[in-house]
Order: C-alpha cells, then structure tokens, then sequence
C-alpha cells in the first residue's frame, strides 16, 4: 500500500534535485521542497513505489531511462501559448525579419545563386505553439514585404525540446479550442489551421506551416552547437529555471551560433544582465532583443 503523501526528506530532496539539475539543468533549492514533492508523488504511484528514497535509488540507476524520463517529465513546465506576449512577433516584423531578409538578399547576391535559408530556432518549444506562431507570421509578413523571390520554401524554423512526450504533440500540431482561443485571431485559425474529418474537438496546422517547421529533440544541457548557424533563437520562458552559471554557458554557445547580426529573444521576464555582454541589447516597443554583434 503507497501511503498517500510519503515524506520527503531535506537530504532525499537534495539527492533528487542534484539528479535533475545535472540532467536538465533545472535548479530546485531547498525552498521548491513542495514542488518536488507535489509534481512526484504521481511518479511515485505510477511505479509503485512506497517511498522518496526508492525512487532517489532507481534515479541513481543510470541505465533507468523510464524512471529518468517520468522525472524529468514531471518537474518541466510546458506553460504554452499561440503568439504569447504578442509583442515580441510584432520586434519579428518589424526588425527581426526584415535584417534576416537582407542578409539572404545579400548572400545570394554575393554567390549569384540562391542562398540557404533563413534559419531560426525555437530552443524550448513546448507543445509547438511557439514555432507555429513563428511559421504563421512568416507567411503574413512575406507578402508585405517587398523582398523579390523571398518565399515560404526559404524560412527554416528548427523546434526543439528535452521532452519527448511534448514534441509528439507539439509535431501532432493539433489542438483544442481553448488552446486556440489563446492566442489566434479568427482569420489566424481560418487560414492556417483545418479540422481533419472526423474530429470534432480538434483543430490542426495547414501543410503549408509543416513544411516549414521540424522537430528534433534537444537538451540543452548536452552540448548543442552543431545544431548550426542561425538568424534567430528564441530561448523563451526556460531560462528562469537554471542557475546563473548554466544560462551563462547556454547564451555563450548562442552567441557562437548566430550569424553577425542576427538575433536572441528570451520570454519577458528573462534578461541576459549579469548573464552575458556578448550582445548588443536593442528595445523595440515592449521586446528587448539580443543582437550579435
Ligand atoms: C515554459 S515552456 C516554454 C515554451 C515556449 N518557449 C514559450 O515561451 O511559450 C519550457 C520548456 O522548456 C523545456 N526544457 C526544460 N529544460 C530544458 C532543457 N534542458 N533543454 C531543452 N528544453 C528544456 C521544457 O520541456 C518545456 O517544454
């Protein structure tokens, strides 16, 4: 019989936490106690486990993927929303994209055939609605645009995320009319996404936005630099939970990974002071972007 809420003891959280910082990168202090706590009770259950300290033994087991996974799974938060804040995909209209077009202008001037495509990463994307977004405001910004022989085929956006169970659903692309209702207008949802027959609760994305999204699984806390070159990274909302010297290491191989010029957003309440002076900050409206010199 599992006792309904087994206690937890301080060293037993420390052991734990120590396990999923060094995993994953997420600092828990001895004040989430109740979070650890609260978010593995149902670990607990689900692999009948009668106590904290069998499941920090199992943990110790380097070869227990599942038990690793479920952990990990369970102390994320995959917070999510269409176009969230808003305000940084207007910075993408009006800068972002633009700088990225004129450096494909230039390139493919420079080599006198067409250039690569404009890359951009989604670190932590969650359930997809971040990379969405992205492919969404690509294709209502590129008619306005003015940027001759500049199309959908030429945008690149690499989504990634530690979980394995939230890029399923984030490359599903289906979802449910509250997650919808967050964040899309009407004509957002009429002109990108479909109901596939047969389904009445759900709604998914057009092939035209698939075609431009691919998801790969990525741990940032594992090194991550031949992902490549890119023109902008979005690391949104992931940050808050590492400590100082761990974000420090992640924005330094961004750095190295963004073409001169190019772009790192983070989520609003993320800022890269006392973090890194490797980037040139600019404010457009309510969006501080990182810019590589
Ligand atoms: C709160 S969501 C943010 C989603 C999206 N970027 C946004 O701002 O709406 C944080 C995501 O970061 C992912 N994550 C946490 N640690 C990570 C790591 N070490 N490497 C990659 N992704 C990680 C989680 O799985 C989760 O999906």
């Amino acid at each position: 019989m599992i006792p309904k809420r087994p206690p937890l003891t301080s060293v037993v959280q420390e052991a734990i936490s120590r396990f999923i910082e060094q995993q994953c990168g997420i600092r828990l202090g001895p004040e989430k106690g109740y979070l650890v706590e609260h978010r593995l009770v149902p670990v607990l259950q689900h692999f009948q486990l009668t106590s904290f300290e069998a499941l920090r033994d199992r943990l110790m087991d380097k070869q227990d993927h599942e038990m690793r996974d479920r952990v990990l799974e369970a102390i994320t938060t995959h917070e999510t929303a269409f176009f969230r804040d808003r305000h940084p995909f207007e910075a993408l209209r009006q800068v972002v994209l633009p700088q990225a077009a004129k450096r494909w202008q230039a390139t493919r001037a420079s080599l006198g055939r067409a250039a690569g495509p404009i890359r951009i990463w989604c670190a932590a994307c969650s359930s997809g609605q971040e990379p969405w977004s992205m492919a969404m405001a690509i294709l209502e910004w590129l008619p306005l645009c003015g940027v001759p022989g500049l199309a959908a085929g030429d945008f690149h956006i690499l989504a990634t995320d530690l979980s394995a169970r939230i890029l399923e659903q984030a490359k599903r692309g289906a979802y449910t009319e509250t997650e919808i209702s967050r964040g899309l207008t009407p004509g957002q949802v009429a002109r990108f996404l479909t109901r596939p027959v047969g389904a009445k609760a759900l709604q998914e994305v057009r092939p035209e936005l698939r075609s431009m999204v691919e998801f790969r699984r990525v741990n940032m806390q594992e090194p991550f630099r031949t992902q490549g070159f890119f023109d902008l990274i979005l690391c949104r909302n992931v940050l808050i939970y590492f400590a100082d010297p761990f974000k420090r290491q992640i924005c330094e191989s961004f750095h190295a990974m963004l073409h001169p010029g190019a772009y790192l957003m983070l989520g609003a309440a993320e800022s890269l002071f006392d973090i890194s002076e490797s980037f040139a900050t600019e404010r457009h409206g309510d969006t501080l972007l990182y810019r590589r010199p």
